[in-house]
C-alpha cells in the first residue's frame, strides 16, 4: 500500500463498521454551496491527489448527489479519470500514489480515502466500469457472479437469481439467458460493456463510477447504455465521465466541468448546459475549446 491518505474525520467509522452509524444524518459539508443537492452520497473536500511529485488534482470540493448522476466533463487530461478512481482506491495499486483532503460517504461519514479504510471493502460497496470492457475469460455467469462469490455466496439458487436480476437490470438477459454458460469473449463490444456493468450491479452496489463507457460502442449500444443509466436513477448513486456533451446533458442531473486538475464549475446540468456561470465552461461546452 503505497497511499499515504488523511486521517478520517472525528467520529468515522471503518467500512466494516459503519452499519451502526447508519441512521446518523447526512453532514453538510463547511464548503458546500447553495447549489449543491440537498442529499449528497459523497462530498469531496479540499481533495489533492498526486503521482510521485505531479498534482493530478487541485483542492477538489465536490458533492455527489445520492441516487442522481452526476456528469464529469472536461478535456483530455484535466483529471477526470484520476478523481473517478479515488472514489474507489484504484490508484492505491501504483507506487508513490498520495491523496490528501477527503471524500467522504454518507450517511456513514468514512473518509474513503483515509489509510484506515480498506479499498476492498469499498470496491465492494463502489463499483467500477471502465471504458474498455474487460470481462475475465470465463462464462457469461461466471463474470457476473465473480464479487458474490468472492464474498462467500455458494448457494446456486441464490446465485442464479442474482445472476438474472443483474442482468436483467443491465438489459443485456434476453440476449443471453441461453448462452450463460458460454464464454464471455464471445460476446460483442456493447454487450460485454453490459456484462462488465452486470458484473458491476450484482454485488448491490450503493455507487456505481463510469469511466466513458461508451466511448467504444455504436450509437444503438450507446443509447442502451444511456437507458440503462437512466433506470439506475432513484436506486444508485452514479458518476460518470463523458466526453460527449449531448450525452452528458441527457443523463446528468448535476455537472461538474474540470480544467487542469481543478474543478471550475459544477451545477445542476440545466445550469451548465443552458447558462453556465464560468466562460471556460461555455467556451468547452459549446465546443471552443478541447
Ligand atoms: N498513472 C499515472 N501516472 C502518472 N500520471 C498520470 C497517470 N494517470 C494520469 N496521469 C496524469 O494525470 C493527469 C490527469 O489524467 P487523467 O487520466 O485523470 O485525465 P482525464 O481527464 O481522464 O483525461 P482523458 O479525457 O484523456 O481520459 C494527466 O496529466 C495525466 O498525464
Ligand atoms: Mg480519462
Amino acid at each position: 500500500m503505497n497511499a499515504v491518505a488523511m486521517d478520517t474525520p472525528a467520529g468515522a467509522n471503518p467500512v466494516a463498521g459503519a452499519a451502526a452509524a447508519a441512521a446518523m444524518p447526512p453532514r453538510v459539508a463547511s464548503v458546500a454551496s447553495a447549489n449543491w443537492p440537498q442529499q449528497p452520497r459523497a462530498v469531496a473536500e479540499h481533495l489533492n491527489f498526486y503521482y510521485g511529485d505531479f498534482k493530478a488534482l487541485k483542492d477538489i470540493n465536490l458533492p455527489v448527489a445520492d441516487r442522481r448522476v452526476t456528469a464529469l466533463i472536461g478535456p483530455s487530461g484535466c483529471g477526470k479519470s484520476t478523481f473517478l478512481r479515488c472514489f474507489n482506491r484504484m490508484h492505491d495499486l501504483q507506487v508513490g500514489s498520495r491523496y490528501e483532503g477527503s471524500i467522504t460517504l454518507y450517511p456513514e461519514n468514512i473518509n474513503l480515502v483515509a489509510r484506515n479504510v480498506d479499498p476492498i471493502e469499498v470496491r465492494m460497496r463502489i463499483g467500477m466500469v471502465f471504458q474498455k470492457a474487460n470481462p475475465f475469460p470465463t462464462s457469461i455467469a461466471d463474470n457476473v457472479t465473480y464479487g458474490l462469490r468472492l464474498r462467500g455466496m455458494k448457494n446456486r439458487v441464490r446465485l442464479a437469481e442474482a445472476l438474472e436480476k443483474a442482468l436483467v437490470g443491465a438489459a443485456l438477459w434476453d440476449e443471453v439467458k441461453d448462452r450463460l454458460d458460454q464464454s464471455a469473449m464471445a460476446l460483442s463490444g456493447g454487450q460485454m460493456q453490459r456484462l462488465c456493468i452486470a458484473r458491476a450491479l450484482a454485488t448491490n452496489p450503493e455507487m456505481v463510477l463510469f469511466d466513458e463507457p461508451t466511448s467504444a460502442l455504436d450509437p444503438i449500444a450507446t443509447a442502451k447504455i444511456e437507458e440503462l443509466i437512466a433506470t439506475l436513477r432513484d436506486q444508485v448513486t452514479v458518476l460518470i465521465v463523458t466526453h460527449n456533451m449531448q450525452q452528458a446533458a441527457r443523463i446528468s442531473d448535476y455537472t461538474a466541468f474540470m480544467y487542469l486538475g481543478e474543478l471550475v464549475e459544477y451545477d445542476t446540468a440545466a445550469k451548465i448546459f443552458t447558462n453556465p456561470a464560468k466562460k471556460a465552461t461555455e467556451d468547452y461546452i459549446t465546443g471552443r475549446y478541447g
